[in-house]
């Protein structure tokens, strides 16, 4: 993949970049919708990634390029982009939210992009290009930001340029990711952690390409939802700021007292993060079993209380579950199709994936995309000229 980066950007710009950079995808391994509740979450860098190549000009024109796209040209890098360049506006919301970090806005840029990371499949496609535009980024114009800050300037732009109300496991899990290791968000203090994890495990996705055609509101509706639980709990007597401060023995005694959908979207949110603690606690001490039958547990809250899996999502956990080589699968990320991620052991091979997608072609006429992940490390940078010099 750096050869086309660098290809591509040779070609574009006719000139070297001064610095390479990678960031990883993620899987969402455990904790659905509980991060922008300030709940904990479990993830797993992947070793899908994006890749930004960057040089600094001295004429104050940013320019982005990616395969299969013109070279995209502006001027005015504070403004959003619509149509076919609203991609650049996951690097633009990083420059802005970098400035406001101290990054001195000089000059422009010439950037491009190469990236293996499936878009639309739940694996965070835009969180790994932002990690590693911002860390390109922060490299170029010597503002030197670490893991915690980039992460944090990262979701600044996808909330507040691009749009996006996300919480912080995406980002999060691409800045701290770390091969053999899961990630673990306390999404209430930022308090990024890691929890290693056996060999033996693998990770496979199962991308059933079908996507909502309102997920970013059907998102956001979820995310107000979750508000007013908070309202609805409050003035039924909790004195709370959000769910991850309901215990499920407090939320189980108040219930009652919610709007019917309400209280099924805070009852997967509150049971959710309480699946988190446990599995945090049975990983550190390696019982797979019971990690994997809070994964199957996560799913099914999923589809029947919180609403954000379809027939297709279900049906590949259904199939998952029936094989004992699973240790556990549910669908990974915010839902409203997407991908299905399986927790397998080395007893899980390509044939068993392939028996899954072959089951569930028969059942819906296309097979799902199955990828086989390992864990991978978190945005670094590959390689940089900086300082060297110029060529
Ligand atoms: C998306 C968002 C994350 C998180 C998940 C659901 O991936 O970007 O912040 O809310 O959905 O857990």
């Amino acid at each position: 993949m750096i050869n086309e980066l660098k290809s591509r950007f040779r070609e574009s710009y006719g000139a070297n970049p001064s610095v390479i950079t990678i960031a990883p995808g993620r899987v969402e391994v455990i904790g659905n919708h509980t991060d922008y509740n300030q709940g904990p979450v479990i993830g797993a860098a992947i070793d899908r990634s994006v890749m930004v190549a960057l040089r600094r000009t001295e004429e104050p024109i940013f320019k982005f390029s990616s395969a299969g796209s013109a070279v995209v040209k502006i001027a005015d890098p504070v403004k959003p982009q619509n149509g076919q360049a609203s991609w650049i506006n996951y690097p633009l919301g990083v420059y802005n939210a970098l400035i406001r970090r101290g990054l001195e806005p000089e000059g422009g840029f010439e950037m491009s992009v190469e990236s293996d990371v499936p878009s639309g499949a739940g694996l965070s496609s835009s969180a790994a290009l932002e990690l590693a535009a911002g860390k390109a980024m922060s490299e170029a114009y010597g503002v030197g930001l670490d893991s915690y800050n980039l992460a944090l300037a990262s979701r600044e732009a996808e909330n507040e340029f691009v749009g996006v109300p996300c919480g912080i496991l995406d980002q999060g899990v691409s800045a701290f990711g770390k091969a053999g290791h899961l990630v673990y968000i306390d999404c209430r203090d930022f308090e990024f952690s890691t929890i290693p994890i056996g060999d033996e495990f693998s990770i496979w996705i199962f991308n059933t390409h079908k996507k909502h055609s309102l997920l970013e509101s059907m998102y956001s509706k979820r995310h107000e939802e979750c508000h007013e639980a908070v309202a609805q709990l409050k003035a039924a007597g909790l004195d709370i700021t959000c769910l991850a401060d309901v215990s499920p023995e407090q939320f189980e005694e108040r219930k009652s007292a919610l709007d019917s959908v309400v209280s099924k979207r805070a009852e997967h949110v509150i049971y959710e993060i309480d699946r988190v603690k446990r599995v945090q606690e049975y990983l550190k001490n390696g019982e797979s079993a019971a990690v994997g039958k809070l994964l199957f547990a996560s799913h099914a809250s999923s589809r029947d209380q919180f609403g954000n899996s379809v027939e297709e999502l279900d049906y590949l956990v259904k199939i998952l579950e029936s094989l004992p080589e699973v240790i556990g699968a549910r669908l990974t990320g915010g839902g409203f199709g997407g991908a299905v991620m399986a927790l397998a052991g080395e007893a899980f091979t390509a044939s068993y994936a392939e028996s899954v997608a072959s089951a569930y072609r028969g059942m819906f006429g296309e097979a799902p995309e199955v990828i086989e992940c390992h864990i991978a490390d978190g945005v670094r940078v590959l390689e940089s000229r900086l300082g060297a010099p110029s060529y």
